[in-house]
C-alpha cells in the first residue's frame, strides 16, 4: 500500500484535531488517512517574521503533520491577496468582486513554490500524492519541476466556473496550464467537469479522449466527486440525549415555535442577507406566522481581514437589526444569530430540532451543511430542507424543496410550503436524500478519488500527434 501525502492550505493537525469544530473539509481529510498512512502538509495557521524553508513536524498515530509558518507578507498576497480577493470570488461567479493584483499573484506562486520546495524532500517515490482547494492550484507544476514523478491528484471543493467567467482573471490561462500537471483532478458536480474541460479544450487546446485531456506533453482526468459527510457519526451525534445546556435551552426557549436554522460561514457566496429578507418576506406575507415560527442563523466570522467580509459582516447586522427591528414583538424575536463556530456534537442536535434547514447559497461548490442536515433527522419525523439550485449538493439532493436564492418571493413560499408540508411528504422527501448521503459518504468520497488516482497510473497515455502545449 503507498504512502498518502495531503497537501492542503490549513492542516487540522493534532491539537486542532481533538476539537469537535473541524469542518467538513478536515473530516473529509482525516477519512482518508483512515485507509492510509502517511503526511499531511499545509500552512500551520501561523505567522512568523522570517520566510520559513524548514516546516515543523508532529507525529500522531499513523499521520505525520509537517507545517510551514507564513510570513504577514505571505499571508496577505497568497491567502488574503489572490486566493480570496480574486480567485475565490471568481470561482463563485462574483466577477464583480475580484480583485487581481500582480503582486498579490507572485505572492500566491511564491508560496506555492517555498510549499513545493519543502515536501519534495519529504515524498517517496511511490507516495500518492493528494492536493486540496484553490490555494494550491500551481503545486503540481512546482512539484514537476523539482522532478517528482508521483500520481499527483487535485480535488477542487468550490465551484469550478464556466470558461467565460474564469477567463476574466488574469492569469487563469496559467492556472490551467498547471492544472495539467496532475494527473487526476476531481470537482464537485459534472457541471464543474464540463466547465474545466471547455476551458482545457478552448483555452489550452487540449484534446479530449473521454475524461483524458491532452496538452503537449501532459495529460490529466478530470472527474466529479461529490464530497459526502460522516454520515454515521452525524446521525449518533443527533440521536445522542440532549444533555447540552444549549440544546435545553434552545428547546425551553423554542416552547411550541417550529424551529428554522442556517449554518454557514459569513461568506457573500452563502446568501445570508439575502436569506434573512426571503425569512422577512415570508413573515410579511404570512403574518399568522409571526411567533409562531424563530430563525437560528449560526455564521462563524470568516476572512474578517479581506474588506469583502468586513462589508458583508455589517450588511448582515443592518439586515437582522432591520427585521427584528421592525416584525419583533415583546417575547419574540424573529431572527436570532449567532457568530460563534459550534461543534458538531452541538450542530447534529440542532439539525435534528430544526423542521426547516435554509442552505440557500448563491453559489457553493458542494455544500456538507445540507447533507449534515439530512444526517441529523429523525427519520420518523424529518424535517425539510430548502436547497438552493446553485449548490453542488442540489445535484444528489433532488428530495429537498429548490430554490433560485435570487428570487426571495420563491425562497419565501418555500418556507410557507415547508412549515405546511405533510408528514408523509417529509418522510419521501427525507427517505430519497438520506439514501444518498448514507451511500455516497465521505469514506465513499475518500476511496472513490484514490481508486481513480491509482488508476491514472495505466490510464494516461498521451495519444501520438494530439493537443498541442
Ligand atoms: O473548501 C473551501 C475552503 O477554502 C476550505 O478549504 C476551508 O476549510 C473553508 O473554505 C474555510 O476557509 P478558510 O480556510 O479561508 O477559513
Amino acid at each position: 500500500m503507498p504512502r498518502l501525502v495531503i497537501v492542503s492550505n490549513r492542516v487540522w493537525a493534532p491539537e486542532a484535531a481533538g476539537k469537535e469544530s473541524a469542518g467538513g473539509l478536515a473530516v473529509a481529510l482525516r477519512a482518508a488517512f483512515k485507509a492510509y498512512e502517511g503526511l499531511w502538509f499545509g500552512w500551520s495557521g501561523k505567522v512568523a517574521a522570517h520566510a520559513a524553508t524548514q516546516p515543523t513536524t508532529v507525529e500522531a498515530g499513523n499521520v505525520q503533520y509537517v507545517l510551514m509558518d507564513l510570513t504577514a507578507l505571505d499571508r496577505q498576497e497568497y491567502y488574503y491577496g489572490f486566493a480570496n480577493r480574486a480567485l475565490w470570488p471568481t470561482m463563485h461567479y462574483r466577477v464583480g468582486l475580484s480583485d487581481f493584483s500582480r503582486t498579490d499573484y507572485a505572492g500566491y506562486l511564491r508560496v506555492n513554490r517555498t510549499f513545493a520546495n519543502a515536501l519534495a524532500n519529504l515524498v517517496c517515490t511511490s507516495d500518492l500524492v493528494w492536493v486540496h482547494d484553490y490555494h494550491l492550484i500551481p503545486l503540481a507544476a512546482e512539484l514537476r519541476s523539482l522532478g517528482l514523478n508521483n500520481l499527483i491528484g487535485y480535488f477542487h471543493h468550490i465551484p469550478w466556473p464556466a470558461p467565460e467567467v474564469l477567463g476574466t482573471l488574469p492569469g487563469s490561462t496559467d492556472l490551467l496550464r498547471a492544472i495539467m500537471d496532475f494527473n487526476l483532478v476531481g470537482v464537485q458536480t459534472e457541471r464543474d467537469a464540463d466547465n474545466l474541460r471547455r476551458a482545457l479544450l478552448q483555452e489550452l487546446g487540449a484534446a479530449q479522449t473521454r475524461d483524458v485531456l491532452h496538452a503537449g506533453i501532459r495529460s490529466t482526468c478530470v472527474k466529479a466527486f461529490p464530497i459526502g459527510v460522516d454520515t454515521r457519526d452525524f446521525q449518533e451525534l443527533a440521536a445522542r440525549p440532549r444533555a447540552n445546556r444549549i440544546i435545553r435551552q434552545t428547546i425551553t426557549g423554542l416552547g411550541s415555535r417550529k424551529l428554522i436554522i442556517g449554518v454557514d460561514r459569513l461568506d457573500y457566496s452563502k446568501g445570508i442577507p439575502q436569506r434573512m429578507e426571503a425569512y422577512e418576506r415570508f413573515l410579511i406575507e404570512n403574518p399568522n406566522q409571526r411567533g409562531h415560527v424563530t430563525y437560528l442563523q449560526i455564521a462563524p466570522t470568516s476572512r474578517s481581514e479581506v474588506p469583502e467580509y468586513e462589508t458583508l459582516s455589517r450588511v448582515a447586522n443592518e439586515t437582522l437589526g432591520r427585521i427584528n427591528g421592525s416584525l419583533g414583538e415583546p417575547g419574540w424575536v424573529p431572527i436570532q444569530y449567532v457568530t460563534s463556530t459550534y461543534p458538531r456534537s452541538l450542530l447534529a442536535p440542532l439539525y435534528r430540532l430544526a423542521r426547516i434547514a435554509l442552505v440557500t447559497p448563491m453559489r457553493d461548490g458542494m455544500n456538507l451543511v445540507a447533507k449534515e442536515y439530512v444526517a441529523a433527522q429523525d427519520p420518523l419525523d424529518p424535517g425539510v430542507l430548502v436547497l438552493s439550485k446553485f449548490a453542488g449538493a442540489a445535484q444528489q439532493l433532488t428530495g429537498a424543496v429548490i430554490i433560485n436564492p435570487n428570487d426571495k418571493v420563491e425562497v419565501a413560499e418555500a418556507i410557507r410550503d415547508a412549515l405546511q408540508m405533510s408528514h408523509q411528504e417529509r418522510v419521501t422527501r427525507w427517505q430519497s436524500m438520506i439514501e444518498v448521503v448514507r451511500d455516497r459518504d465521505v469514506s465513499w468520497w475518500a476511496a472513490a478519488f484514490l481508486k481513480a488516482l491509482v488508476a491514472q497510473q495505466h490510464e494516461v497515455a498521451m495519444p501520438a500527434g494530439e493537443g498541442r502545449d
